[in-house]
């Protein structure tokens, strides 16, 4: 990113642009970034805010399969100068956009400045049109996953409580960190059974990287465990359309709540709930 001219436009960009900027990483992959993007995108739509969804898994694109969108041009066709913005994004799908991005295409490791930075100018177009901006970026820590981080209002960082999940999430924290000077992140702990364990995992990887990263790491909330997740994957429909009552999708619109800054919705028919549940299914 030698180029004087982008730098300049990217700084004039960040000072005024009216999106407010998600990465959702994680560093291990199958942890539930997608689902988590998906769902995220569904209920800021669902609070009436105007969402895009970027599948910025550049290698594994798959947010067109989850939802069953059709794609017929994906965003290679728009970095090869085959099609405009508008001919690419994906308009309403469950009340938000999506743009797609193109399986096999881009090697994780491979996206050049230059293609970084006609990514990057689709944001000076779009910025507008959007209240939230989300990066449903791939596995790992390669440069393509780090450079949305770069332009990112704010990240969040979903992780399962094992502790490979948490060490390579420690990894990502701390490459990103050091890249970007970035002092605060969210996280999320996916694929919860222990509510009162993985609170003590979230303290203690607190503590860990306010000393070692001098990173403020903020919960967003846990995350059950739900096999209505899977099912919602099979059905290609977000679990918060399948069930919005679903442990799982509660559980977002807690992180969400959160997020934006609203109180949590109190989980008072949860035992009538899953009564309810157990009888009828
Ligand atoms: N809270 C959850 N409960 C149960 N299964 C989940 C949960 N979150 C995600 N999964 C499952 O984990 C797998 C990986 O999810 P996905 O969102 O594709 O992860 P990633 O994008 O991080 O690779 C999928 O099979 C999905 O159904
Ligand atoms: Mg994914």
């Amino acid at each position: 990113m030698a180029d004087q001219a982008f730098n300049l436009r990217k700084h004039a960009w960040e000072a005024n642009r009216n999106a407010h900027y998600v990465t959702v990483s994680s560093g291990k992959g199958g942890v539930g970034k997608s689902n988590f993007s998906v769902n995220l995108a569904y209920q800021l739509a669902n609070l009436g805010k105007r969402v895009l969804l970027f599948d910025a898994d550049l290698g594994l694109a798959n947010i067109d399969i989850m939802l069953s969108v059709t794609v017929s041009a994906t965003i290679k066709k728009y970095i090869d100068d085959k099609a405009t913005i508008d001919e690419i994004i994906k308009k309403d799908v469950y009340g938000f956009d999506i743009l797609p991005a193109s399986t096999g295409f881009m090697e994780l490791t491979t996206l050049t400045d230059a293609e970084f930075e006609k990514i990057f100018n689709i944001f000076l177009v779009l910025d507008s049109r959007y209240d939230y901006v989300i990066f449903d970026t791939g596995a790992g820590i390669s440069d393509a996953v780090t450079r949305f981080s770069s332009i990112a209002d704010s990240i969040i960082v979903v992780t399962n409580p094992e502790p490979t999940a948490i060490t390579d999430a420690y990894a990502f924290m701390k490459i990103v960190s050091k890249l970007y000077s970035i002092n605060k992140m969210y996280i999320v702990f996916n694929k919860v059974d222990d509510l009162k364990s993985a609170d003590i995992t979230y303290n203690n990887l607190k503590t860990v990287v306010s000393r070692f990263l001098s990173i403020d790491l903020q919960l967003l909330n846990h995350i059950r465990e739900d096999k209505l997740v899977r099912k919602a994957v099979r059905l290609q429909k977000p679990v918060s359309v399948l069930d919005p009552n679903s442990f799982y999708a509660r559980d977002i619109e807690n992180c969400v709540r959160s997020f934006i800054g609203l109180p949590s919705v109190k989980k008072t028919n949860e035992k009538v709930y899953t009564l309810f549940k157990s009888v009828f299914k």
